[in-house]
């Protein structure tokens, strides 16, 4: 049975609490506009500075907090009576400022102790399909630690493993964009790689529907889009809906990965060897969660239409 909670208007009982982290990430604005339109629910939406907290939707079930993960204190205000954590917060390409170190795995043992504190009901992870703390590519070494720092918490834990995400700001949708946008497009291998895009308004409804499920231990699923597609495919199909004939190129992965190397390393940051094995890696799973979540996943088509010609 989970907690109640009085809202911020006179009349409103909120009866559960959930704190957001990297609210202000694509998947976040998306849940956060998901979750505001169900009874009932109040988000503690944690971002990390007073830009990223302008850009939150504006509604009476959201409240806004900065929060910084080496200040635990600002952690333990953010989660004080929240009966679940989603804790969203990572990255894939990192920069000057973030690595996988701080982003992926200081950021998430913060937020674990943080809900340990304030004995938090649940805690969901977003993870990434090819994930493992063995992995032998930094990326998906960083989260396979976040979701051991998360299954040994103590507290039940769901772990989402998610694969390219579509929907408004991912940075899959504005690469296909891009692809699109001319008659030719040039990518990593040719495009050979398989994808399983899942639609973003999918992985809001897994979020919520986990969210608000009472759990008494943890797991780890996958959740990927309903249908597997070559990239190359995929630009060809996104050229099709937006009425282009796209002719597909190549890159060789091999110089990709030699002129990331040294950019990368001048930069302190960018597309690097890593994230080409993270972006040209096969997303296979061996059971879609989509069921045992109990959503029903967008065609691919529809994700499409929506990300391209703003179809809803
Ligand atoms: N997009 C995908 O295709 C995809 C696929 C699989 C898994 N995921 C996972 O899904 C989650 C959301 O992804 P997204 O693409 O929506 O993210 P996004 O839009 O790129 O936003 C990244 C979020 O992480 C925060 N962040 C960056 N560096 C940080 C640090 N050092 N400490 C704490 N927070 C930090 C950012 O905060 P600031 O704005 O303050 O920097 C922002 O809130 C991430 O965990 C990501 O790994 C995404």
């Amino acid at each position: 049975m989970y907690r109640q909670h009085q809202g911020t208007s006179a009349q409103e009982t909120f009866r559960m609490k959930i704190g957001i982290t990297g609210a202000n990430s694509s998947v976040g604005i998306n849940l956060l506009s998901h979750l505001s339109k169900k009874e009932g629910i109040e988000m503690v939406a944690g971002v990390r500075s007073e830009s990223a907290f302008a850009s939150l939707p504006k509604s009476a079930s959201i409240s806004p907090a900065i929060i910084a993960y080496d200040n635990p204190e600002s952690l333990k205000q953010a989660l004080t009576g929240a009966d679940c954590l989603i804790h969203l917060a990572g990255i894939l390409i990192e920069n000057k400022h973030s690595n996988y170190a701080s982003a992926n795995v200081a950021a998430t043992d913060a937020v674990v102790k943080a809900a340990q504190d304030c004995n938090v009901g649940h805690i969901i992870f977003i993870s990434v399909v090819g994930a493992g703390a063995n992995s032998h590519n930094a990326y998906f070494r960083s989260k396979g630690v976040g979701e051991e720092l998360v299954l040994n918490s103590g507290i039940p834990a769901t772990v989402l493993r998610t694969p390219i995400l579509m929907g408004p700001g991912t940075a899959g949708a504005n690469s296909l964009r891009s692809a699109v946008s001319s008659s030719q497009a040039k990518v990593l291998g040719g495009g050979q790689y398989c994808m399983r895009p899942l639609d973003t308004d999918d992985l809001s409804q897994a979020l919520s529907k986990l969210a608000c499920t009472p759990v008494t231990d943890s797991q780890v699923y996958e959740l990927v889009g309903p249908e597997p597609i070559a990239y190359r495919d995929l630009i060809k199909k996104a050229g099709s809906l937006v009425g282009k004939e796209v002719e597909v190129g190549s890159v060789p992965i091999l110089i990709a990965k030699l002129g990331a190397a040294i950019t990368s390393t001048l930069k302190g940051g960018g597309i690097t060897p890593t994230v080409i094995d993270v972006i040209t890696m096969n997303e296979f799973v061996a059971e879609n969660a989509d069921e045992k979540i109990g959503i029903n996943l967008t065609p691919l088509e529809d994700t499409l239409r929506k990300i391209l010609i703003g179809e809803s």
